[in-house]
């Protein structure tokens, strides 16, 4: 494996330590070349195959629609949808891509220079000439990688959160949009944008066969983080931790709420949340909650380990469901949570890691203490799947 310094195609010759230094949430990159000679693992036809599928995330935006400027149509579609609409300025959007095609989840074997559980999924778009979503701002840092076509991405800076938007519409489009100088080109196949959240950009289809993928990496707000680990906490609180005033002087006014009683009520929340095991615990959660929780389909009998093992030892392979999100905190040297789908499970530091790599789940994870356990927990839960092909 090369080390984070040596330097990579994908980021134009910087090193992973350099990209992220210099680049990562702060500046963007343009990289010539990123994957050269790039195949786009889907053409526009499949693309919009998936958008006409039950279950599958699509958006069609048409910036001159029917029913007024950029309408937003939502999936799934079928033939006459597409048989429907102009030549020109409009867009497909399918999200999550790489749950259901796995050359595109391979190009995920590319990012492993970031956290995988910073990922959100790779989203592909199509759009005819013109077809574009719009100036806008994502909360997202994102890889803009141009899979076939040409596409002209253009750049406004970074804007503030109360930069006013068009009103009236489904979509979240500045009304203003100055393009920062030097930062207007026309990405081919192969080349890749990294955008940092906040910067407002505008990607306009310049060919009929522009394909898009997005490449996004998600961070929860301090809204979402706070709510999420008050739940998770406030779960587990017994009804006798509450505030309490013990020893306070009598009230100058009995109405008035003094500093006293705002610096009680102030210890005991921050006291509270102030538990970095438990915010682990619960941050390992959050991250790993899959992106669509009705994807994962539990079993519908609980799995018996000695069959699980029998498999394994005749030459079954378990996969890891495709979707699934996993990560491992360590608990001690030898001991650690892995986290998947949401869930916390306490086994041994080997078999976490083992399970929340790309590493084969085969009858080798048998010898680890526990795996068996933890196997079938995973397979019941729905995270992991028998390969059928190996079977
Ligand atoms: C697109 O692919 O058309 C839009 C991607 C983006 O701007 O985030
Ligand atoms: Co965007």
């Amino acid at each position: 494996m090369s080390g984070s310094d040596s330097p990579l195609t994908l980021l134009g010759g910087l090193s992973a330590a350099e990209f992220l230094r210099d680049h990562w949430q702060r500046e963007p990159l343009l990289i010539r070349g990123a994957f050269p000679d790039f195949q786009c693992p889907l053409d526009p036809d499949e693309l919009a195959g998936l958008a006409c599928e039950e279950g599958i995330e699509a958006r069609i935006v048409e910036e001159r629609g029917r029913d007024g400027p950029w309408q937003v149509s939502h999936g799934p579609f079928d033939e006459r949808t597409f048989a429907k609409l102009p030549e020109r300025d409009w867009t497909l959007l399918v999200q999550a891509v790489d749950h259901y095609v796995p050359e595109v989840a391979e190009l995920l074997d590319h990012f492993s220079f970031l956290p995988r559980w910073r990922l959100d999924d790779i989203m592909i778009s199509y759009a005819p000439p013109g077809g574009s979503v719009g100036p806008h701002v994502d909360q997202y840092d994102v890889f803009l990688l141009q899979g076939s076509g040409r596409r002209r991405w253009q750049l406004g800076g970074k804007v503030p959160d109360d930069a006013p938007i068009l009103a009236g519409i489904d979509l979240r489009i500045l009304e203003r949009f100055d393009v920062e100088p030097g930062h207007d080109w026309v990405l081919e196949p192969g080349d890749m944008l990294y955008l940092p959240p906040g910067w407002a950009h505008h990607g306009v289809s310049q060919s009929d066969d522009c394909l898009t993928l997005s490449v996004g990496f998600r961070a929860p707000s301090a809204d979402e983080a706070i709510t999420s680990f008050a739940d998770y906490l406030g779960e587990q609180l017994p009804a006798s931790q509450r505030y309490a005033d013990p020893g306070m002087t009598p009230p100058v006014d009995p109405a008035e709420l003094d500093d006293a009683a705002v610096a009680r009520m102030r210890r005991l929340i921050l006291d509270t949340l102030d538990d970095p095991a438990q915010l682990a615990q619960w941050f390992g959660r959050v991250m790993t909650q899959p992106k669509y929780v009705d994807q994962l389909v539990a079993a519908e009998t609980p799995t018996e380990i000695a069959d699980l093992v029998a498999e394994l030892q005749a030459g079954a392979e378990l996969l890891r469901s495709p979707g699934s999100r996993f990560a491992w905190r360590a608990l001690d040297v030898d001991r650690a949570t892995l986290f998947a789908d949401g869930d916390g499970l306490d086994c041994s530091l080997e078999l976490a890691r083992a399970l929340a790599s790309d590493a084969p789940l085969d009858a080798e994870l048998l010898d680890i203490p526990g795996a068996a356990e933890v196997l079938a927990t995973l397979l019941d839960a729905g995270s992991l799947a028998w390969d059928d092909e190996e079977e």
